[in-house]
């Protein structure tokens, strides 16, 4: 008895301070802050030794080589309603808010949606769970994955009832540690996720569904690259698929999306998925279905073949405005896009406020503008504070005599070219000059400034300690924000203007926001169904539930939007490896398309 009693106290004291650790904000996952300089040069680093080194050293061939032989996995439907219900999410794992927003709604066992007619959409919790890719950021880890995906996961299904089967692509973030802690997380399958069970050993798998719909994840690493284990598994489990299977094939990243942007690169195609396509899988693949861009959006084709990108399960938002990507090589056409382009367009402003938003990032342009000023006064004499035209004539004759000086701006400068985002070379070099201009004529403003403040103003000796060290003083606080307005308006220019730097412009924002992910039904008739269901705000508020489920945590933030439908389409297989298309589209407007058999 008195050890029931000490074990209850033991499980209640346990309970009670998981509860407390929940309900802290400070133990839930800031977004991450891609521009404190920590976190900079740490994705530097590993980007750097992923790219080297991962190319060197498949772990997917070790892993196949160590792990247990995996076969395909098979689900039947529910034996009641004879349906079967699975749940994609991608790019999970930024901060709390997002991350569990989302996981909170998919945990549910029944979720009523609201289309934009107003028409209450009943959805079920997804037998399967399969999160797309990039499970943790900035960087893997086995404390990342902890804190950022399974503790909201972990908390999402605290007494719900029920646990799905858990899958897991990685994406370009989880292989940056050549996908270690990835496999330590979702390939052992004795040990679940957040109370889910596991069952993959490898970092690619295939889910064999009902009615002949296939489920097949593939894993390209950081390249567009398949390796020969992984080959030989799929050709495995496709020898054993009949010939009517329906394929949705899940991959790492929308290489459609990228060769719209960069049509002039070559390392930006679909090569690898267009092999699996015709030399492996032998048939057309139904439903293309990626993350890595957070946000939604789906292209279709005439034979009602769809490509959807679906990255809004909790990292920062990403631009839906640029590129531009109505209509895709194939033939496909763009038929749903989240947030819309004019919101897309409207959020940009905010990198105008680019030193509000990111405070951490300050000390390096601070540092960069001080050493600027410092090299370009390096040989002024008192006369030359006197005007502008006379300190520049200065620095322009010290920056081409001094090989100090002038080795400082041409690293200066040629940072600014490699930084730029663009595979056009006369448009990166031309970029890159101009912004790199933009913050030394900064920093030259700043430094003559600070020249004429403590000379003239305060009185300083010229070239005296004191007066150095105020003006350098000056530099560096002045630099700091300087430096920030002129980066963030660079990057609002750049993606206003000419639709680069997608990533750097909104990672700056690291918007909470507009936040979704797709359920998948199959029903008795073995149309598939897709619902993408999206949270126009996610609570920033929580209150822990006590009674019935206590423990899990609930919105509560009255300027939080409960999950609505964006849009829902079903596709009927027609026996020739087309699609009829029915659905509610983002208006809330019913459709029917008979596409023509191609
Ligand atoms: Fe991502």
């Amino acid at each position: 008895m008195a050890d029931e009693a000490a074990e209850a106290a033991k499980a209640g004291r346990h309970a009670g301070r998981k509860l407390f650790e929940n309900l802290l904000p400070s133990r839930r996952a800031r977004m991450v802050g891609w521009y404190d300089p920590g976190v900079l040069a740490q994705s530097a680093w590993l980007m750097t030794l992923a790219n080297i080194f991962g190319r060197h050293s498949d772990s997917r061939l070790i892993e196949a080589l160590a792990g247990q032989p995996q076969k395909e996995f098979a689900f039947a439907a529910d034996p009641e309603s004879g349906e079967f219900w699975l749940d994609y999410v991608s790019d999970i794992a930024d901060g709390w808010n997002p991350t569990y927003a989302i996981a909170n709604a998919v945990a549910e066992s029944w979720l009523d949606v609201q289309a934009a007619n107003g028409e209450a959409i009943r959805t079920r919790g997804g037998d399967v769970l399969v999160f797309g890719g990039d499970a943790v950021y900035p960087y893997p880890s086995k404390e990342a994955y902890a804190t950022r995906s399974e503790a909201p996961y972990g908390t999402a299904f605290v007494g719900a009832d029920r646990r799905p089967h858990l899958f897991a692509v990685p994406g370009n973030h989880d292989w940056y540690d050549s996908l270690v802690a990835f496999s330590r997380t979702f390939c052992r399958p004795e040990r679940g996720f957040a109370g889910c069970p596991t069952h993959q050993t490898r970092s690619y798998f295939a889910l064999q569904l009902p009615h002949d719909w296939w489920l097949l994840a593939i894993d390209l690493q950081l390249g567009a690259d398949l390796d020969e284990p992984q080959v030989r598994y799929f050709q495995d489990a496709i020898s054993r698929m009949p010939p009517a299977a329906h394929v949705i094939l899940c991959v790492p990243d929308p290489q459609w999306i990228y060769e719209a942007g960069y049509p002039e690169h070559a390392s930006y195609s679909d090569g690898a998925l267009r092999y699996f396509e015709t030399q492996l899988l032998r048939r057309k693949v139904a439903v293309f279905l990626t993350g890595d861009l957070h946000f939604y959006k789906r292209h279709e084709r005439e034979d009602g073949v769809q490509k959807i990108v679906s990255g809004g399960g909790g990292a920062f938002l990403h631009p839906t405005h640029a590129p531009a990507t109505g209509h895709l090589r194939g033939g496909f056409r763009e038929r749903a896009c989240y947030p819309d382009v004019q919101t897309s367009r409207r959020l940009t402003w905010w990198n105008l406020v680019f030193p509000f938003l990111n405070p951490k990032y300050l000390p390096i342009p601070a540092v960069l503008y001080m050493l600027s000023a410092w090299f370009a006064s390096a040989t002024f004499t008192p006369a030359d504070v006197g005007s502008l035209a006379a300190a520049f004539h200065a620095a322009t004759t010290g920056a081409v005599r001094n090989p100090l000086n002038g080795l400082w701006l041409m690293l200066f400068i040629a940072a600014f070219v490699f930084f730029t985002d663009t595979h056009v070379r006369w448009y990166r070099v031309l970029g890159g000059i101009l912004h790199a201009l933009a913050h030394l004529s900064a920093a030259f403003l700043l430094g003559w400034l600070a020249l004429v403040v403590t000379t003239r103003w305060l009185g300083l000796d010229f070239g005296g300690v004191t007066q150095m060290l105020a003006s350098g003083l000056i530099t560096f606080l002045g630099g700091g924000i300087a430096g920030s307005v002129v980066l963030g308006l660079y990057l609002f220019v750049s993606l206003r203007v000419f639709g680069r730097h997608s990533n750097e412009a909104f990672s700056s924002l690291r918007i909470q926001d507009y936040k979704q992910w797709v359920r998948l039904k199959i029903d008795a008739g073995g149309a598939l169904t897709i619902h993408s269901i999206g949270i126009d705000r996610v609570p920033r508020r929580w209150a822990v539930r006590h009674g019935e489920q206590a423990g899990r945590i609930d919105p509560a933030d009255p300027a939080a939007t409960p999950p609505r439908l964006i849009e829902q389409l079903t596709l009927r297989p027609r026996g020739d490896d087309s699609y009829a298309v029915s659905g509610l589209d983002q208006r809330g407007r019913a459709y029917s398309r008979q596409h023509p058999a191609t």
